[in-house]
């Protein structure tokens, strides 16, 4: 089978490595060279994939069978229509059902007409004159976004990012009147406990989890720092997470199988990857946001698992809507993934740092190594760029076990760079765990948090203002 992977980054990578391991014969379009892609693939389109023309005449050219796509803004631009419509399988929404990701407006207000449970308190506001009343609808701490994409930046988060009312109604104003405001913002209320991203192929017939994972969106170790697409992440091996019950991730999968059936209902079919990001709260998951495409980290720790081995077929019945149920498999183990980036990611990040890389001490410590958008710098070197540049990704039978393996492993990768040596270190796993018995527990409001834990919800910082960190 040949098959085209859409997108350059360290979650592209791994789709790649994966669909070649089921020898499918790949090609690829992105805007930058993935070295690790660029190994794997018989041919590139080097394209910023915004217009969907381009990428279709490549795939025509090269007669692909199965399409995946990776990143959000082609399936927002109309990619896996164009696609479609050439007569090629994609795997990822057309772009009226990759609403629910590109317009989070849309989601809120599908999830409210069909009574989707998880949905938070939110308000929605398209003009200024709307906020006054927004802010004295939700008498509690709130978060402001933007309602279209900001690579997940642009959120701003009460006790966090701003502390007053009065200095959240600023940040919305502001943001109004730049290009990410177009789309207009949510108000919603701050929802406190600890996140999780629960993933799902998505067919005709029904949804096949993936195991949930976590991901850590703050720049720095300690859960501080602006918000990033992802610094890393881990998944535990009987697919839940230390703070999560079977139960609540059932909760977690009942929301994304109605979210799917409400895009039905109103005639939008959905053939891809279903990616919930959820809140746990102390009465169970609520949604934050849906993205209609795998996650990156998120895919590196799931892919790494993927057991049946015909990960092509899978992606192919994706694309058609039927899936054979013996291709979904998951290793039941742990992962852990971090990203080393560039000094000062997450805000003002130093592109043009070079790393050294022994991929092979790497790959004898058992650790996979993904590239993400760094470009090839001479034999065993990259060039790091502004966004996440290499990710390490070690499995073991525990947590703290795969940390141990990416530990290990980033001695071998020499240069300037940042990574959060605190993802799915016993310390913050455990941290986390004790956050959500205390949210739980009653009397859970008097007492101390964790310090790594209280640091996200509590600790003011500086990450510039609302045109800087949006222009970036
Ligand atoms: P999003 O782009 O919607 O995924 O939001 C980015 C990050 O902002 C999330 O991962 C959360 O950490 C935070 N966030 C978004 N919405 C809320 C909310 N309603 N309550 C608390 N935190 C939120
Ligand atoms: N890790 C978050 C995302 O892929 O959007």
């Amino acid at each position: 089978m040949r098959a085209l992977v859409v997108g350059g980054g360290g979650r592209e990578h791994a789709l790649a490595m994966e669909l070649h391991r089921a020898e499918a014969e790949v090609v690829a379009a992105s805007p930058n060279a993935n070295p690790g892609i660029e190994r794997l693939a018989r041919a590139m389109l080097r394209s910023d994939l915004v217009d969907p023309g381009p990428v279709v005449d490549f795939a025509r050219r090269e007669r692909v069978e199965l399409a995946v796509v990776g990143p959000e803004a082609p399936l927002a631009a109309g990619l896996a229509d164009a696609l479609r419509a050439a007569e090629i399988p994609v795997v990822g929404p057309d772009r009226a059902a990759a609403r629910i990701e590109w317009s989070k407006r849309f989601c809120r207000e599908l999830m409210a007409r069909h009574g989707v449970p998880g949905l938070p308190k939110f308000q929605s506001v398209t003009d200024l004159s709307e906020l006054t009343s927004a802010v004295a609808n939700l008498p509690g701490p709130f978060v402001v976004k933007p309602s279209g994409l900001t690579s997940g930046k642009g959120v701003w988060v009460q006790g966090s990012d701003f502390q007053t009312p009065d200095e959240g109604a600023v940040y919305a104003r502001a943001l109004l009147a730049l290009p990410a405001g177009r789309d207009g913002l949510l108000l919603e209320e701050k929802l406190v406990g600890e996140e999780f991203s629960q993933m799902a192929f998505v067919t005709d017939s029904g949804i096949y989890p993936m195991p949930a994972v976590q991901d850590y969106k703050r720049a720095l170790e300690g859960n501080l720092g602006g918000n990033t697409g992802g610094m890393g992440s881990y998944s535990q091996r009987d697919e839940l997470l230390p703070f999560l019950s079977s139960d609540q991730r059932d909760r977690a999968l009942d929301i994304l199988r109605l979210s799917v059936a409400a895009l039905r209902a109103e005639g939008l079919a959905y053939r891809g990857v279903l990616y919930g990001g959820f809140m746990l709260a102390p009465d169970g998951p609520k949604l934050i946001e849906f993205n209609a495409r795998f996650g990156d980290p998120e895919a590196l720790n799931v892919l790494s698992l993927y057991e049946p081995g015909d990960f092509a077929e899978l992606m192919l019945g994706v694309a058609t809507g039927r899936v054979d149920p013996n291709l979904v498999g998951f290793r039941q183990r742990a992962t852990v993934v971090k990203y080393l980036v560039p000094v000062g990611y997450g805000s003002q990040p130093q592109p043009g740092a070079t790393l050294e890389l022994d991929e092979t001490s790497i790959e004898e410590l058992g650790v996979r190594l993904y590239f993400g958008a760094v470009e090839a710098a001479g034999a065993g070197r990259v060039k790091l760029t502004s966004s996440r540049g290499v990710a390490l990704v070690g499995e073991a039978s525990a947590i703290h076990e795969a940390h141990r393996r990416v530990e290990s492993a980033i001695v071998f990768v020499k240069g300037s760079y940042y990574v959060r040596h605190d993802i799915g270190s016993p310390e913050d796993v455990a941290a986390r765990v004790e956050h959500m018995r205390q949210l739980i527990a009653p009397g859970a409001k008097s007492s101390p948090l964790p310090l790594s834990v209280a640091a996200a919800d509590a600790a003011p910082k500086s990450h510039g203002d609302a045109t800087q960190v949006l222009t970036e």
